[in-house]
């Protein structure tokens, strides 16, 4: 399974943060917004990743992350030279694909929960898929600013509609689509929308009517949260310095999972942590590889 971060867009919503800083760069709580869809897909023990931005972003975010091969992965940048719509990741991405099955998450989505972690939830999903479209559903109050999700009375998902004006359940999909690999050429057939993009709700569309979209409904004890605009953001910081306090655990520690999963072992994870500053994420690194001795 490969693996796409898109972390594209202008940020506008977050303007002037994001006149000169890249928005996935930006801070919540303790690191950058892009090590929690990072974390998210490593979880899934997806390690071929691509990322793709904008050109003015990804030079940035490519100094940030390297090759990957610090935390076990393989990273590959695509730039996208326009915001022409979430779908367009597929096509720009397609060498890298290379005609396999593909997870992509949005920059900034952040998943939290134990589905989450460990072997039963998202990391299963992603080694049992096989072919078609894997998309979550996530109860919110504000279902209209997302693609909404319509269920028949048996739950059965008979329709997904990209921003209604009159939601048709409370579920919308969260930035996190598994698609089988036949999905470039789902996108081809693509028509861009009214407001010029080439739309992901498409592509959920196209793998509905042919009876081949699987959607897992994330249960309440799951956090799904974005960070688009300036007051979500601000929740995003607040919830994860609440948990990661009270717990004294973080959350998208990107060395932590790239050992965890077994993309690094021991020696390496210490090579790492000896090159870090002295610091609460140093420690924290350190407190890990003393318990695992
Ligand atoms: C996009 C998708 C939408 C999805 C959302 C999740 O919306 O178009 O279907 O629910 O991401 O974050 P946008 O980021 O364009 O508002």
């Amino acid at each position: 399974m490969k693996g796409i971060v898109l972390a594209g867009g202008s940020g506008s919503r977050l303007y002037p943060l994001t006149r000169i800083m890249c928005k996935q760069l930006l801070p919540v709580y303790d690191k950058p917004m892009i090590s929690y869809p990072l974390a998210t897909l490593m979880q899934g023990g997806i390690r071929d990743i691509c990322i793709i931005s904008t050109p003015k972003d990804l030079p940035v975010l490519q100094s940030f992350l390297g090759s990957g091969t610090e935390l076990g992965l393989t990273l590959t940048y695509v730039v996208q030279p326009r915001p022409e719509g979430i779908a367009q990741a597929f096509l720009l991405a397609e060498e890298f694909i290379a005609g396999q099955p593909v997870t992509l998450i949005l920059g900034d989505n952040i998943f939290y929960g134990d589905y989450f972690y460990g072997d039963g939830g998202f990391s299963r999903a992603v080694r049992e898929f096989e072919d078609g479209g894997l998309i979550f559903g996530y109860y919110v109050s504000n279902p209209q600013d997302f693609g909404v999700i319509e269920f028949d009375a048996h739950g059965r998902t008979i329709g997904i509609e990209e921003k209604p004006r009159a939601p048709k359940s409370s579920y919308a999909v969260p930035g996190l689509y598994v698609y089988g690999d036949d999905v470039t050429a789902v996108c081809r057939q693509l028509r861009p929308s009214p407001r010029g993009e080439l739309e992901i709700t498409d592509i959920n569309r196209a793998y509905l009517e042919r009876g081949q979209l699987r959607v897992e409904r994330l249960g309440r004890g799951i956090a799904w949260l974005d960070t688009g605009t300036p007051s979500s953001l601000q929740e995003a910081n607040a919830f994860i310095e609440a948990i990661e306090k009270r717990q004294g655990l973080k959350i998208a520690c990107l060395e932590e999972i790239a050992h965890h999963q077994g993309f690094i072992d021991r020696e390496h994870l210490a090579r790492l942590v000896e090159g870090l500053p002295r610091c609460d994420y140093r420690a924290y690194l350190e407190r890990l590889l003393a318990q695992s001795r």
